[in-house]
């Protein structure tokens, strides 16, 4: 979560609201920060552009040194380890509906499609950018998420019941 302190919001962008993580299991704001603070490395301007491209996080999960003395570790298996299939993805979407997400009761077929929609799309552009890769590898799913964080659709408040 990126605090209010002014530092922290000239670095990384506005900051972050209780809304944004209504939907987290489990909760994970917490003090502990290693690297910089990637909650909206999707969209630090707001103006739904990302911090940086598909192809940058490719490059730089593969070697952090791109970045002159970082010390965050390489993640060599994510280039190589495929994601979990539409399937698991279908009972871990129904348990996080169970919890209270309001994520539609997508078949099997109909997530299979997404996924590998939003894949083939990630996949593209990295090979525009000279990166190859396959849509079932856990780097793609990765940059899917990285460049979603910061886009959250805005949180509609419950209404509250007035005396
Ligand atoms: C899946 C795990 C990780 C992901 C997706 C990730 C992603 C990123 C990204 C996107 C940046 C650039 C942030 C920016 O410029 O705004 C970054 C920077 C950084 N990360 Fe990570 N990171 C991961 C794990 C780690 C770990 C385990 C460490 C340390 C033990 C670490 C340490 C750093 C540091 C120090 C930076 C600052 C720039 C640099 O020195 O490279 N990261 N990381």
């Amino acid at each position: 979560m990126i605090r209010t302190l002014v530092p922290d919001v000239l670095r990384y962008g506005d900051h972050s609201r209780l809304g944004e993580s209504i939907y987290d299991f489990p909760h994970q704001w917490g003090s502990k920060r290693t690297g910089p603070d990637l909650a909206r490395v999707g969209n630090p301007n707001g103006d739904g552009n990302p911090k940086y491209s598909n192809a940058w996080h490719f490059q730089h999960m593969a070697n952090p040194r791109m970045i002159e003395g970082s010390n965050m570790p390489n993640y060599p298996w994510l280039f190589t380890q495929k994601t979990e299939s539409a399937r698991s993805l279908v009972a871990k979407l129904a348990v996080q509906r169970m919890l209270g997400v309001p994520y539609p009761d997508y078949t099997e077929a109909e997530l299979a499609e997404i996924v590998d929609t939003q894949a083939k799309e990630i996949v593209a552009d990295l090979r525009g950018a000279g990166a190859q890769t396959e849509p079932d590898r856990e780097i793609v799913a990765l940059i899917a998420y990285l460049q979603k964080l910061g886009k959250y659709e805005t949180v509609t408040p419950v209404k509250t019941a007035t005396k």
